[in-house]
């Protein structure tokens, strides 16, 4: 049974470190880390600085068949990949998810950058929540439908069947960047699309489970959380950013 929360659900303004030391061990089931971008893009040292400690609360934090997605970039992927593996060992290591878009510039000195890093975590490989998503188009042509529904294609030892459903989701992630006109957009400059997050929180999340966002911005990962039948809980530094995120919760009917 997962440890009773210390404060209750929904968004907070706080830091995320005193806040997350206020918790008891294991109370999350799944954690999402976006952190802020200016810090991602200036000082790396001091970036890493500012984020070991809260990693190391995000690992106490997690139950045991918990998942902490971390979501970087370029500039910082690899030595925060080097981190968590400190913090959770590199056995507990699930997935580097490409998040593959296509809005932004397209410089000439180099290849475009076009991908952020999504760095997952199991706290214990094995125990951890894991459902299958699938979705998209299989390579394969000549795919017919049987009067099942169920899709095939005529080898020479029989039909063989694919899911209806589409491929087991690889780990690069085709998610449309919002685009200025949005109707999802709130305003925050930093804010993630619904798509990856639902995309997170269905893969290692259950209805019914507590889903945390300790960076929690505009509060994407709570209302998606929330859309989806799960508990959420968040804080923010930003007072703005939480005043937004409350607001999400409040048009999905938490307070
Ligand atoms: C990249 S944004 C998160 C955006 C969010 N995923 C969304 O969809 O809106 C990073 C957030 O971290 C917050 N932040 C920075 N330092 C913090 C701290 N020490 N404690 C809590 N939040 C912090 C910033 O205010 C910012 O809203």
């Amino acid at each position: 049974m997962r440890p009773r929360c210390a404060v209750a659900e929904g968004a907070y303004v706080a830091d995320n470190l005193a806040f997350m030391a206020r918790l008891p061990d294991g109370v999350c089931d799944l954690i999402y880390a976006d952190p802020p971008f200016d810090l991602r893009q200036g000082d790396l040292a001091a970036f890493l600085a500012f984020l070991r400690p809260r990693l190391v609360q995000m690992h106490r934090l997690l139950a045991a068949h918990g998942s902490l997605y971390v979501h970087v970039d370029w500039r910082s992927a690899h030595y925060v990949k080097v981190m968590l593996d400190e913090v959770f060992r590199p056995e507990h290591f699930l997935n580097e998810i490409i998040w593959h878009y296509r809005s932004g510039s397209r410089p000439g000195r180099w290849f475009a950058r076009k991908h952020d890093n999504i760095l997952v975590y199991a706290r214990h490989l094995g125990r951890h929540t894991f459902n299958r998503l699938r979705g998209g188009d299989y390579r394969t042509r000549d795919l017919r439908v049987g009067s099942d529904g169920r899709p095939f294609k005529s080898t020479r030892n029989g039909p063989l069947y694919f899911h209806p459903q589409g491929p087991a989701l690889p780990d690069v992630w085709d998610v449309p960047f919002l685009s200025t006109v949005s109707r999802e957009r709130t305003g925050y400059a930093q804010q993630k699309p619904e798509a990856l997050l639902e995309r997170v929180i269905r893969a290692s999340s259950n209805e019914g489970d507590l889903v945390a966002d300790f960076f929690c911005g505009s509060g994407t990962t709570l209302a998606v959380a929330q859309r989806l039948g799960r508990g959420c809980l968040g804080c923010d530094i930003s007072p703005r950013a939480v005043g937004i995120a409350r607001r999400r919760l409040a048009a999905l009917g938490v307070s």
